[in-house]
């Protein structure tokens, strides 16, 4: 990819307000929670399925600027649980992130065993479906482990496919291949949900400040 040769200077017609131009990004803004939740993951016996439940916050976050790259986001957190458990199942931290410019889609993913993953794509607005891939070994978007990760659990890709629905739903399925010591073929750690708005997500702080200085 070509970049501009002015790496520095900023976009100086930001407008302020998130929400608004999250472009392919604006259906995921909110507060979601997905009941019929079901992962694969690997286990010493062989693949284990289980069913679980998710709450999803998603929060617009200020415009960022890389110089003259300009992003719209929401700051998400996702948080995992199933019936027979109260101990989390699942959490996971980060950004999803939209360049009004070329199309750009990020999402970055954190995960508390000790990983990072920054997956890609790209999306226009109105789009119904987002296609997004991380893979380990490349540092554009790829993946980073612990050590004990790195030897046991090899976690070579990460894909997600978010898919919106029109009565204002979505579901998502995650791809995950792991390669596991001991074990000749690739594991899918595959988790899918659907996910109904449970509350709004408010401005971000930017927009907020505007607002109240239009107030005057
Ligand atoms: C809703 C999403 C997810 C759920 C519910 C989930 C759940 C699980 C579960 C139950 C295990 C088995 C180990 C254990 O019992 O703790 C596991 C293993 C693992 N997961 Fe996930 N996972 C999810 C998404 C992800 C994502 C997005 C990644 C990385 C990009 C990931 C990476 C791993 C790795 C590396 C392991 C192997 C570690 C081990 O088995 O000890 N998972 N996951």
């Amino acid at each position: 990819m070509d970049i501009p040769d002015d790496i520095f200077t900023e976009p100086d017609d930001v407008a302020p307000d998130t929400l608004a131009n999250l472009g392919p990004l604006s259906r995921l803004a909110g507060i979601w929670e997905g009941h019929r939740g079901v992962d694969i993951n690997p286990k010493a016996d062989g693949p284990e399925q289980r069913a679980y439940y998710e709450r999803i916050e998603m929060h617009p976050i200020d415009p960022q600027a890389n110089g003259p790259q300009l992003f719209y986001g929401l700051r998400y957190h996702v948080h995992v649980n199933t019936p027979e458990e109260d101990i989390a199942f699942h959490d996971q931290v980060g950004y999803w992130l939209w360049e009004p410019a070329t199309g750009l889609v990020l999402q970055t993913v954190a995960i508390p065993r000790g990983q990072v993953a920054i997956a890609a794509g790209h999306a226009a607005a109105g789009d119904m479906r987002l296609e997004l891939k991380a893979t380990r070994g490349t540092s554009e978007y790829g993946i980073c482990s612990t050590t004990f990760l790195e030897q046991a659990f090899r976690t070579d890709s990460y894909t997600i496919t978010v898919d919106f629905h029109d009565d204002g739903s979505w579901s998502y399925v995650s791809d995950t291949v792991l390669t596991v010591r001991g074990q000749s073929e690739p594991f899918l750690h595959r988790d899918r949900n659907h996910l109904v708005k449970v509350g709004e997500a408010g401005p971000n702080p930017l927009a907020e400040i505007v607002r109240e200085q239009q107030k005057g």
